[in-house]
């Protein structure tokens, strides 16, 4: 699975790490939630507490997650990337989608979903849709295909601040749960043997 992000905020860029600050262990629960099978909703772990939890799922999910960003630089004051920026980044990034070679890529916000995808997502209508992209191979110069599902940015569900709802299956952040439902079964079709399960079904 590779997780493609904005850019780094201020606890990636002094860890060096992407989705280690609120946002990633927004994005983390959330997958934790939307991968057992069984449709039982429990409520979100409180961010920024529970560093056990946060710690141990990240550890379990680093095994066959790799995380990046559309920038890899993080842009003053949590600013947008520019597309100056965007485009100076796009080699790199598709060289590692690339060498990632992932059975899926979630891409988060409009940012990456739009750069993988070439074209402008408008994000609060598509964000669930599983997009069929290409990177072009380093190596024969060929289109190499991948299919993306899209999401709601985790700052801008942070900033919607209805994580209390997702228990009564209600709100933005339930919803991302089930876009990334759809995606997981996806992944789950694909290769559902490849991993082990133990941590999510515990
Ligand atoms: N953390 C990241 O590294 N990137 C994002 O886009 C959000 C959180």
């Amino acid at each position: 699975l590779l997780i493609v992000g904005e850019a780094p905020g201020a606890t990636e860029d002094e860890s060096g790490v992407p989705f280690v600050g609120d946002g990633g262990q927004l994005l983390m629960d959330m997958i934790a939630k939307a991968w057992p099978p069984d449709d039982e909703m429990t409520s979100l772990r409180r961010i920024g507490e529970d560093e056990t939890y946060f710690r141990e799922l990240r550890t379990y999910l680093d095994k066959f997650v790799f995380w990046t960003n559309a920038a890899l630089c993080r842009p003053p004051e949590n600013r947008n990337p520019t597309a100056l920026e965007l485009k100076s980044c796009r080699e790199r990034l598709e060289r590692t989608v690339y060498a990632v070679d992932p059975v899926l890529i979630i891409a988060a916000g409009k940012i990456p979903a739009s750069i993988l995808l070439g074209k402008t997502v408008q994000i609060t209508e598509k964000h669930g849709t599983i997009y069929d992209i290409a990177v072009k191979s380093p190596v024969t110069g060929d289109p190499v295909r991948y299919p993306m599902l899209v999401i709601l940015h985790p700052a801008y569900l942070l900033r919607q601040g209805d994580q209390n709802l997702v228990k009564s299956r209600k709100g933005v952040t339930y919803a991302t749960i089930q876009d990334l439902r759809e995606g997981l079964r996806l992944l789950d079709a694909l290769h559902r043997d490849t991993y082990d399960r133990s941590f999510l079904e515990r």
